[in-house]
């Protein structure tokens, strides 16, 4: 709108300084003219009387000056005119006549540049624009300058002086006119864009604040469709994609409920024949002095393969429990060190099989915070145990700290790291890194989806960072007290890696 107001401002300056300059102009030349014309009449008359007359008596010809000059000041077709008859200077006569002038006029107001033209020009009338001040106001007037010749008396100068501030006047109107009616032009200009921009901005803003809204879920918003113009042609295409949206998210949505509902059936329909095979397990365990080394060495696998596929069940009734809805938290006043220190000490076996040394750093004083110790260490002895097992066999640092608001626990390993697509998927379900690596001895990758899920439950954070070849740093940090809000990990994450976080 400022903008079309601004343009047909600046647009309708330019159009009026034109128009006023030409009228201006045309109107000045038209009263020139008009003043050159009656001029050039009188003073044509007045060389005729002086010419006619056979008078060669001063006096007589002082008389005639004196009936002929002053008479010139009626002598005109429209308003009064100014008359002067001056002597030309630099003349051989000696003979002078004394120069009528009109009352308001003074020889000084006639320019000397006009003089000196008007003495040199024979037969041809001369003229110029002067300002003579009238009631404390100057006013336009135009001189006309001629040359009379005077028996005996010699050359004179006749001089007409014509007010014309009557067309300047005039002009001043129309430009008042003019600006009067641009200023009224571009407020009904702002009007007319204001309502032209209100029709198709609306819609678009009614559009934007439902787009916004079907972002933040509500995927039944739509906009009205009225007529059958452009903007709702917007309305109902607009209207077409958040119908298609709608279908096909809650088609997903329901397609990820059956899956919820499939995991949560399964693992619980599992759970009685594995606890049926556990049993078999366990007596076939205490009676294993009578079996032969070959039916012993698969009794061990066997035995192995189960508590694989308890701890894989388990991952999995998790997981449906978190879906359910129905996960709650044990959260009490708890030291972080020492549930560090348990995890670290339960997979020290885990590490000297794979030959890799387990370093932790605690702070002096203990880490007190508010948590639920059995996730807490859930959370921890996956994160330890990814980090021995795609550690390399190199060296794995668990770091401790605490600040006033938070507490946070890094787990750093030097050994095939990620790339940045696999640290994009890193914490969703049942994804791994490479599925063939560890089928043996690697879970579900279900470990970080559910390690994930026990820290938004502390309302905490957990990110990643890592490099192919170079090594993966995890970092878990945990409000001190629940609900409690901090902007800030106690501990670094090391910048010069790239980073993936799920805050
Ligand atoms: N420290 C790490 N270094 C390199 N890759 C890792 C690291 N931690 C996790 N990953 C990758 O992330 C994948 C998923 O890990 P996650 O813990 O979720 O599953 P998992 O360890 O394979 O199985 P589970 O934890 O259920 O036994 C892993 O398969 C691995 O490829
Ligand atoms: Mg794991």
């Amino acid at each position: 709108m400022t903008l079309t107001v601004a343009l047909s401002a600046a647009a309708l300056v330019a159009v009026g300084g034109f128009l006023s300059l030409t009228i201006g102009n045309g109107l000045f030349q038209t009263r020139v003219e008009q003043v050159l014309q009656e001029s050039k009449q009188a003073s044509a008359e007045v060389q005729k009387t002086f010419t006619a007359t056979g008078n060669t008596d001063v006096l007589a010809l002082q008389t005639l000056v004196n009936e002929v000059i002053p008479n010139l000041e009626q002598n005109t077709a429209n308003g009064s005119r100014k008359v002067a008859l001056l002597r030309s200077p630099n003349q051989a006569t000696n003979q002078f006549l004394q120069s009528p002038i009109s009352g308001d006029l003074t020889v000084s107001d006639i320019p000397a540049t006009l003089r000196n033209q008007v003495a040199k020009t024979e037969n041809k009338l001369v003229y110029r624009t002067i300002y003579l001040e009238a009631d404390g106001v100057m006013n336009q007037s135009i001189v006309v300058g001629s040359k009379v010749v005077i028996p005996v008396a010699g050359d004179y100068e006749l001089y007409l002086v014509y007010d014309i501030s009557d067309a300047q006047e005039t002009l001043d109107f129309m430009q008042s006119t003019l600006a009067i009616g641009g200023l009224v032009m571009i407020l009904l200009l702002g009007i007319v864009a204001y309502f032209v921009t209100r029709r198709i901005v609306a819609p678009v803003e009614r559009a934007a604040i439902v787009a916004e809204q079907l972002a933040l879920g509500s995927l039944d918003k739509r906009l009205p469709e009225r007529g059958q113009d452009v903007v709702a042609a917007l309305a109902r295409s607009f209207n077409k994609m958040a119908q298609s949206l709608e279908t096909q998210i809650g088609e997903l949505s329901k397609l990820s409920k059956m899956q919820q509902r499939f995991v949560s059936d399964v693992s619980h329909e599992l759970r009685t024949p594995l606890t049926t095979i556990k049993l078999a397990t366990e007596m076939l365990e205490a009676r294993v002095e009578e079996l032969d080394p070959k039916a012993r060495r698969a009794l061990d696998t066997l035995v192995s393969q189960v508590a694989r596929f308890e701890s894989l069940l388990a991952d999995l009734l998790e997981i449906s429990r978190y879906d359910a809805g129905a996960v709650v938290a044990e959260i009490e006043p708890n030291n972080l060190g020492d549930v560090v220190s348990m995890a670290v000490s339960g997979l020290e076996p885990l590490a000297e099989t794979l030959g890799c040394e387990l370093i932790l750093k605690l702070p002096t004083r203990p880490v007190d915070a508010d948590f639920d110790p059995r996730r807490i260490e859930r959370v921890l002895r996956n994160l330890i145990s990814n980090a021995i097992e795609h550690g390399a066999g190199k060296p794995v640092e668990i770091q401790v700290g605490r600040s006033k608001t938070a507490v946070a626990v890094t787990i750093k390993d030097l050994g095939v790291g990620m790339s940045r697509s696999q640290m994009d998927r890193v914490f969703d379900r049942f994804w791994r890194g490479d599925p063939s690596r560890m089928r043996t001895t690697g879970g579900t990758g279900l470990g970080l989806a559910i390690s994930l899920e026990d820290t938004h439950l502390h309302q905490g954070w957990l990110q990643v960072t890592s490099k192919p070849n170079q090594g993966t740093t995890f970092r878990l940090t945990l409000p001190r007290r629940i609900g409690g809000i901090f902007t800030e990990s106690p501990l670094p994450l090391g910048e010069t890696l790239s980073q993936r976080s799920r805050i």
